[in-house]
């Protein structure tokens, strides 16, 4: 069952996820994350980014496998994910370079490296997945639509997630990816637990369906209804919304 915690706002909201997995990270020094790019956790990020500095943690046994990489970006590009981790989060915290781990566009052979991918997640265990969810339900990126058996795969975007993703872009949905590389819904579903973080009313008709709604492929967030494990939702107010009660 999902557990959700209501919250103000996006302050609050980073406070309460970070400290989440600020507890994880100290209680299992050598933890495996998995990580999220987007808006979302960007606050959380700078909760534990303090909580480093403060010496409350310490990163260096942590290791990380990222949710998603956009293709036809090269990793220098500042909206690529490899550089968004380094300038939200890696850079600011002792994490060891060769524990990171996020999916590659770079090469020819796009299929190998969703394999290489879902075989290094397969070896490893995610002790927490941190997830957004888009305005449609993605998670990592997949859309609606992907079968809940996914495994690491190259995903067409919708244009709804381009035109949420423009922000990045100076607005221009033509200057965003068309394609990218992701975790299937399989790979996320196999960590130990999850943290999802919704913030703003964006998000509100998400949280409801995810929340409140049936469990479809059409709506992929939703398969984290069938979790075994943990699965937290840490929402604010605007995000929530449109619950029932
Ligand atoms: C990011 C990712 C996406 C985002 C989602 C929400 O790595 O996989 O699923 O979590 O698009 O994005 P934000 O947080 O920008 O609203």
């Amino acid at each position: 069952m999902i557990e959700l915690i209501k919250v103000k706002d996006y302050k609050e909201l980073s406070e309460v996820a970070g400290k989440i997995m600020l507890e994880l990270v100290q209680a299992n020094p050598e933890c495996t994350l998995g990580l999220a790019t987007g808006s979302s956790p960007v606050g959380l990020y700078q909760y534990l980014i303090d909580a480093y500095k403060a010496g409350k943690v310490s990163f260096k046994n942590v290791k990380s496998f990222n949710l998603d990489e956009y293709c036809d970006l090269p990793r220098e590009h500042p909206e690529s994910y490899y550089s968004f981790m380094h300038t939200n989060l890696f850079n600011h915290i002792d994490i060891k370079e060769e524990n990171v781990h996020l999916p590659s566009s770079l090469g020819g052979d796009l299929e190998k490296n969703c394999k290489e991918y879902s075989d290094a997640l397969n070896a490893a265990t995610v002790d927490m997945q941190l997830l957004g969810i888009g305005a449609n339900g993605h998670i990592g990126f997949n859309e609606p639509g992907t079968s809940f058996d996914s495994e690491t795969l190259i995903v067409t975007l919708k244009e709804k997630t381009r035109l949420d993703n423009a922000r990045f872009f100076d607005g221009d949905i033509n200057q965003v990816p068309t394609h990218a590389i992701t975790m299937g819904i399989k790979n996320i579903m196999n960590a130990k637990s999850v943290l999802l973080v919704a913030s703003g009313s964006n998000k509100a008709q998400a949280i409801k369906n995810l929340m409140e709604g049936p469990i479809t492929e059409e709506f992929p967030a939703s398969a984290l209804n069938n979790h075994q494990g943990k699965v937290i939702v840490v929402a604010d107010e605007e995000a929530c919304a449109l619950l029932s009660k």
